[in-house]
């Protein structure tokens, strides 16, 4: 890959994605995409760029999306950021939804990758369904660019590894063994959670996923660079009720950009809180 393609392939995906690559990351891109030039029989990456830029981009682009996307995730992935939910977040939110007189609950995992987090927040509600959430219903929105994760995020089947956070009791009361290393999750999970693709750079699509009560948008934030962040945190403040919590990745903070959110110290954790 020359520095020329390198970075007109770059600033095609910060335009399409939010995604930045720094010139250190060359090597990266290159490495992500070389099988797909391969695959595609094409004789480099001008030509990639080409078939993406053409006629037959669009089918192209979601496979893009795949190659570069880093999809890493977990069950229960920061416990202290997810016990703050169980404990804290979810009451509070379930208090406000009651007192705005509504009788649902929107959950909202923007960047939701292969599911475990979806289905984490969806055992947590399905565990407090007949206590903290009595009387309320719960949605939970996943949404990511990846087709590939999304895919499996549906399929809602796992092995061990990403299971490492749970405990047995968990293990046993969400899932259901599908093979000696392989475990599906329950399908009352399944129900609660609602996976479709969403760009966090279609900046006119936000609205038409409405309102939430609370959103995940955990470590892909750290993927984007300061324009963007700016305008996916507008987004979301536009989507939050008021006061409702926005929860991002522990190395994310979002502080700097005061954009309406004021910061909760929680237990070794951090959370925001839409202002007003
Ligand atoms: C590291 S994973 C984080 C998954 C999960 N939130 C967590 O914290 O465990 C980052 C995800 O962000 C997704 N992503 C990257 N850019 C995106 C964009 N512009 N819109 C939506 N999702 C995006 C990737 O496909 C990937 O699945």
């Amino acid at each position: 890959m020359t520095a020329q393609e390198f970075l007109a392939l770059r600033d095609f995906v910060y335009g399409r994605t939010g995604i930045f690559f720094n010139e250190s990351k060359q090597y990266f891109l290159e490495n992500r995409l070389q099988r797909r030039v391969g695959e595609l029989g094409l004789r480099g990456y001008r030509e990639y760029l080409d078939l993406l830029q053409g006629p037959k981009g669009r089918d192209e682009l979601k496979q893009l999306f795949v190659e570069i996307t880093t999809n890493e995730t977990s069950f229960w992935r920061n416990p202290p950021q997810i016990e703050a939910f169980q404990k804290t977040v979810l009451p509070e939110a379930a208090q406000m939804a009651r007192e705005r007189g509504s009788s649902r609950l929107r959950l909202w995992s923007a960047a939701c990758s292969s599911g475990e987090e979806p289905y984490t927040l969806a055992m947590i509600c399905q565990e407090t369904k007949d206590t903290v959430l009595r009387g309320l219903s719960v949605e939970i929105l996943a949404t990511d660019i990846s087709e590939k994760v999304m895919d499996q995020a549906r399929a809602g089947v796992y092995g061990s590894y990403t299971l490492r956070n749970l405990t047995p009791t968990q293990r046993g009361a969400h899932f259901i063994q599908a093979g000696p290393d392989a475990f599906e999750v329950k399908p009352e999970l399944k129900r609660m959670v609602t996976i479709r693709p969403f760009n966090l750079v279609d900046w006119g699509g936000y609205r038409s996923l409405g309102f939430f009560d609370v959103i995940f948008c955990r470590n892909v934030l750290i993927y984007f660079d300061e324009a963007v962040k700016v305008k996916v945190l507008k987004g979301f403040h536009e989507q939050l009720h008021p006061r409702s919590h926005l929860l991002v990745g522990h190395s994310e903070s979002i502080h700097s950009f005061n954009v309406g959110f004021e910061l909760l110290h929680f237990s070794k954790a951090m959370g925001y809180r839409k202002r007003g």
